[in-house]
């Protein structure tokens, strides 16, 4: 394994809270926040202080040992601890709805909880060291798919990405720019685009951030000019991350990747996803199927507080599409590059 040493910690379970790298400051402050109350958790998920699939997962398995911290003060029954906190839990679901990762790490704690044949501090030890053990193993998933990764990135090569599918999407380290971290550390000529991703911005805010600090070379360009730079023969490879991945491998992300795929099929560049298999929900068949979240309407209106256009215009704000699985080279996951037809590529990986 060639392993790229980069030093960001996203979250991490730290003297009974979830210590968070506060996202909603990027690039103007890179500052850890504690959170210390289950609602709290659910507020920094749904208001991105925390975001991107496999870190929202991490925040709410430990979103449950906060609820569950809290429920012992309350001096219920075991049996009474138990229901309450598992209601709990499926509230912490609801706080956004696109990415698989969260109802994941929540089923895990859920498993813990009724598996557990412990008194009430038992059960939240068990779900302290769950919690724990789901942040360790996230890094070691993302240093995997950067290396199966790395195998297919050509030498030299520019990578776009789209959005943040960085260390600071998960725990450490990254999908997409794990794979872009992993290959760098075996040839330092490639290079990343990074589209600007409106209306939050993570591309801008966070990838270039994130990457600069590692002293991987990076360009920021506006989301219009991907087919441009691809035109001109400038962009070798496309990775991004995903939120929900169907059985038949169509793929949800940031709003914006759709377009990004078809523009890269269009002057044929291999556009690649890179996640792991806990982001792909073998439950739904299609794409069609994933609920996409409806944001705010200031997202789109202002840019830092001010307004960028006529007040009363009619605004939508999808916060992800769907990349029908055709456009896709392949799905990097930490059980190697699954290929189309991917309905059987992703069953094999989960048989593996
Ligand atoms: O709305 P966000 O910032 O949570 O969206 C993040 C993305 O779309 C990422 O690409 C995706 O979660 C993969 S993160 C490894």
């Amino acid at each position: 394994m060639t392993e790229f040493n980069s030093k960001i910690r996203t979250i991490q379970w730290v003297d009974n809270c979830s210590r968070m790298v506060d996202q909603t400051l990027f690039p103007y402050e890179y500052k850890y926040v504690d959170i210390t109350t289950g609602q709290d958790m659910f507020d920094a998920i749904r208001n991105m202080i925390v975001r991107g699939a496999p870190a929202i997962g991490i925040a709410g398995a430990h979103g449950i040992v906060l609820y569950a911290l809290e429920l012992q003060k309350e001096q219920f029954s075991r049996e009474d601890f138990i229901s309450k906190l598992l209601e709990k839990a499926d509230y912490m679901k609801t706080s956004r709805p696109t990415a698989v990762n969260l109802m994941w790490a929540v089923e895990k704690q859920k498993e813990v909880i009724k598996n557990s044949k412990s008194d009430i501090a038992g059960i939240i030890e068990e779900l302290k060291q769950n919690g724990i053990k789901l942040e360790n193993e996230d890094i070691e998933i993302n240093k995997k798919i950067g290396d199966y990764g790395a195998e297919v990135v050509p030498k030299g090569a520019t990578i776009l990405t789209h959005c943040n599918a960085g260390a600071l999407a998960t725990v450490g380290y990254g999908t997409a720019l794990g794979v872009v971290r992993s290959a760098y550390a075996k040839d330092n000529t490639i290079q990343v685009f990074a589209d600007e991703t409106r209306p939050r911005q993570q591309g801008a805010r966070i990838t270039t951030l994130e990457l600069t600090m590692d002293g991987i070379p990076t360009t920021l360009i506006t989301d219009g000019m991907c087919s441009y730079f691809m035109k001109k023969g400038m962009i070798d490879m496309v990775v991004v991350g995903a939120d929900r991945i169907a059985a038949n491998g169509d793929t949800a992300n940031k709003i914006g990747t759709y377009t990004v795929a078809i523009a890269a099929k269009y002057h044929n560049v291999p556009f690649y996803i890179a996640a792991p298999l806990s982001t792909i929900d073998t439950s739904i068949k299609t794409g069609d199927e994933i609920i996409i979240e409806e944001r705010s309407r200031e997202e789109v209106t202002h840019i830092n507080g001010k307004i960028i256009c006529a007040p009363e215009v009619n605004i939508i704000n999808p916060g992800f599409d769907v990349t029908p699985n055709e456009l896709i080279a392949g799905i990097i996951t930490e059980k190697g590059i699954l290929r189309p037809d991917y309905k059987s590529s992703i069953q094999e990986a989960f048989r593996k």
